[in-house]
């Protein structure tokens, strides 16, 4: 339970929860989270973020292995969603900071979760700053990332940017920084994972929020989830990771996903895939029911097409697709080839209405879904695999620019 020292008189002091596996409700997070709080000791001492509900003790306990709690003069929230501020009220109540500093969106979000409380709150702006002692802090707003309050807090003479959400993963471990992880594909995983399923929606602004970071001088960029960035190169390395995934270029590769009743569809699945790949696309199937909703969206980061199958069920689609299908629109991705078929009994509306859920995501559709009538036959598996073809063909295409 010792805090961290991640910079001189710089402290992580936040939880590790080695169980949490249903991120905000919506998002895996298989292997756990961590809530990053980081406390600067300095002529005014400064605790940034704090953790969630029923965590507070364990961020106290911490903390007093190097400053006595009640030593804190400054709270910081950079947002207010209640994984960082859950135990707010606990830490406040023991701590009696003398103010606490939100973005000026986050009056609001604080007024919401707090009501009634009279804490010494004060609103800052982008460009605002702090002076501790030896240190400063600036304010720096990001609205909508991924909050309407967001903001970070950069400190200058350490060289260290405090990111909030942003730059996070859903890892618990025992490591702090991302060089003491060990591995780099599961590291690589996980920004994927929590971009995906977290970020994705707002790439533009994340775009336009990059120049300000790299205007910056850091060699530190320490998220509110997961892992730190220490070194130049890898505060370069994460930045130009998150450009990547925000830009969403067209890649060369393909994702199927399907459900299915009675193995009609699935088998189409496969003569779909088969397509795709005989032309030159890698392909990775994945059954909406077998798998999350957020390993798919994960899966989604290196595929430039996304092809539906679903059979018809109660004159539309199953439940799992209908599911998956409303979670990828909410999360906006952009730039993607679609495709989309199914088998049917009777009414058979299912792929078409496949085709223009793709298409209501701007996705560029090169092909009329492919029906099949109870099994497919030959004439099907041809269908389904010149459907395949078609998709590779306009993702090539795209990809060339
Ligand atoms: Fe990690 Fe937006 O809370």
């Amino acid at each position: 339970m010792k805090p961290v020292e991640i910079k001189k008189d710089i402290f992580w002091v936040g939880c590790v929860d080695y169980d949490h596996r249903d991120f905000h409700g919506y998002s895996r997070s298989p292997e756990g989270t961590t809530y990053n709080a980081y406390l600067i000791k300095d002529e005014k001492n400064v605790l940034i973020d704090t953790v969630s509900v029923g965590m507070g003790g364990t961020l106290l306990c911490r903390l007093a292995k190097t400053l006595p709690p009640e030593k804190v003069d400054y709270i910081i929230c950079n947002h207010m969603e209640l994984d960082h501020q859950g135990a707010l009220a606990q830490i406040v109540e023991r701590v009696k900071p003398e103010k606490i500093f939100v973005s000026q969106t986050g009056l609001k979000s604080m007024a919401g979760y707090f009501a009634g409380k009279d804490w010494p709150v004060v609103a800052v702006k982008s460009g605002d700053s702090i002076s501790i002692g030896k240190r400063t802090i600036v304010f720096q707003e990001t609205r909508m990332l991924h909050w309407p309050d967001s903001m970070v807090s950069y400190i200058p003479e350490d060289r260290l940017l405090i990111s909030n959400d942003i730059f996070g993963q859903n890892i618990a471990s025992s490591a702090r920084f991302a060089d003491e992880f060990g591995d780099d594909a599961e590291m690589e995983k996980r920004i994927k994972e929590y971009f995906y399923n977290i970020v994705l929606p707002y790439s533009p602004i994340v775009l336009k929020a990059l120049p300000i970071v790299e205007s910056l001088d850091i060699d530190m960029i320490a998220p509110d989830h997961g892992l730190i960035f220490r070194g130049e190169k890898a505060v370069r390395g994460i930045i130009e990771r998150y450009r990547v995934m925000a830009e969403q270029k067209p890649q060369q590769r393909a994702l199927v996903m399907y459900d299915t009743m009675w193995h009609s569809t699935e088998h189409m699945a496969y003569a779909v895939v088969s397509g795709l790949e005989e032309n030159g696309v890698p392909t990775r199937l994945m059954s909406v029911k077998q798998n999350h909703h957020s390993a798919i969206m994960t899966e989604l980061a290196d595929c430039g097409a996304v092809v539906a199958g679903c059979p018809t069920h109660n004159n539309g689609i199953l439940p799992h697709m209908a599911a998956q299908l409303a979670y990828m629109k909410g999360l906006r991705p952009l730039n993607r080839v679609g495709g989309a078929f199914g088998s049917y009994g009777w009414s058979g509306e299912a792929p078409k209405q496949l085709q223009e859920a793709l298409a209501g995501m701007q996705m560029e559709m090169p092909a009329e879904p492919v029906r099949c009538n109870w099994a497919p036959d030959k004439e099907t598996f041809r269908a389904c695999h010149e459907l395949g073809k078609a998709v590779a063909e306009c993702l090539k295409k795209k990809c060339q620019g």
